[in-house]
């Protein structure tokens, strides 16, 4: 598989390429099967149907890589934790995390409760090319968090900012159940047939320095190193957006390393590149104009070359109302300038 070997810093013919959110609303064909499902968790449970949209972009854009469809959320949510998404809002929890004895109630066999995740990935391989990877994912602890205890989205993460602060062993208690949780989840997604994963700590970028290593950094270590000690043939790739001052400082064992749009790519390589392989970074609303479409491809391929070790991706997740065709571009543009 070309996206693997890529991974992996192995040759091959071209830089595979796939996108964050590649599978989502731009897509008609996605808002049909979501219909169907009636809304979106129902879609994440229905193993069918998440297949057939994890299918989608593939059959569409020619992408490289399959992503598993469903949401970080599903892991507080298979916690017994009280989901909704709210039309227009996003991701809201009823019943936020802010005490210990809210974090007791939590059920530590979420990764049992998940089983229609891996249900979803038997057929989704089933039915993908041999060529084309599948991923698994799962969100960061930290990033899962922000969620759990602010009780949806936030722009300032105050609430799980000012328990950092003020109650720090309540966080790393709850960072300590989501990092376990998420370790049993990632192998099973293993078991089930995915080729490679990867960790999305969306808000990594919301810590200061010190404290995205101690909360977040450290825990996506310990899960990357979890999964590596048991299968080192699959790839694992850590992003954590927001986080181009802390190049320097980055570590641990994993393969790929996940560059925000943020960070300029070039600085990147210089700090990661002989350790790690590295995934991005095009600036996902490029996607609106063909013409920057070209110049953000050929500045990323310029500075990465046709040395093995590079996937092409966004530098964060693709947006709800972006022309296809401009999406088929990129993915057709990347392939044709990278070819050896
Ligand atoms: O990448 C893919 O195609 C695979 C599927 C995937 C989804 N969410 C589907 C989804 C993946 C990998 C995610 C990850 C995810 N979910 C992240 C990390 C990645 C990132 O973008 O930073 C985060 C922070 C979430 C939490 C989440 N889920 C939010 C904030 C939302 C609302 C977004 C919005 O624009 O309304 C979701 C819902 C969600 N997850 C949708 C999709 C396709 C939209 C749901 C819909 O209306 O159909």
């Amino acid at each position: 598989m070309i996206f693997v070997d890529a991974c992996l810093k192995k040759q091959t013919p071209y830089t595979p390429i796939w996108m964050m959110r590649q599978a989502g609303r731009y897509l008609p064909e996605y808002r049909a099967t979501r219909a169907q499902a009636g809304d979106f968790m129902s879609l994440c449970r229905n193993a069918e149907l998440a297949c057939e949209v994890t299918l989608q972009p593939i059959d569409i854009l020619g992408v490289d890589a399959a992503i598993l469809f469903s949401d970080i959320l599903v892991i507080p949510a298979e916690m017994g934790m009280d989901l909704e998404f709210v039309k227009g809002k996003g991701p809201v929890f009823h019943d936020p995390l802010r005490n210990e004895a809210d974090l007791k109630r939590l059920a530590d066999d979420s990764d049992e409760k998940l089983s229609y995740v891996y249900d979803a990935i038997k057929l989704i391989r089933k039915d993908l090319a041999a060529d084309k990877a599948l991923i698994g994912f799962a969100g960061s602890p930290w990033t899962l968090a922000t969620y759990m205890i602010e009780g949806g989205g936030s722009k300032t993460y105050e609430i799980s900012k000012k328990m950092l602060y003020s109650n720090p062993s309540l966080l790393h208690a709850i960072l300590r159940k989501n990092t376990d949780a998420i370790i049993k989840y990632l192998l099973k997604q293993i078991d089930a047939g995915v080729n490679a994963v990867q960790v999305f700590d969306s808000w990594g970028g919301a810590l200061e320095e010190s404290a995205f290593f101690e909360f977040s950094w450290s825990y996506m270590k310990e899960i990357s190193a979890a999964i590596k000690a048991q299968h080192p043939e699959i790839p694992v790739i850590l992003f954590s957006k927001g986080i181009s001052g802390y190049l320097d400082k980055i570590d641990g064992t994993f393969d790929v390393f996940g560059v925000d749009w943020g960070t300029p790519i070039e600085k990147a390589k210089a700090a990661v590149f002989d350790r790690y392989a590295i995934q991005g970074n095009m600036e996902p609303t490029r996607l609106y104009s063909q013409e920057k479409i070209k110049e953000g491809v050929e500045h990323i391929v310029k500075v990465m070359g046709k040395e093995p070790g590079h996937i092409f991706n966004l530098g964060h997740g693709m947006l709800p109302d972006l022309p296809v065709e401009n999406a088929k571009y990129l993915v057709d543009l990347v392939h044709e300038l990278t070819r050896r």
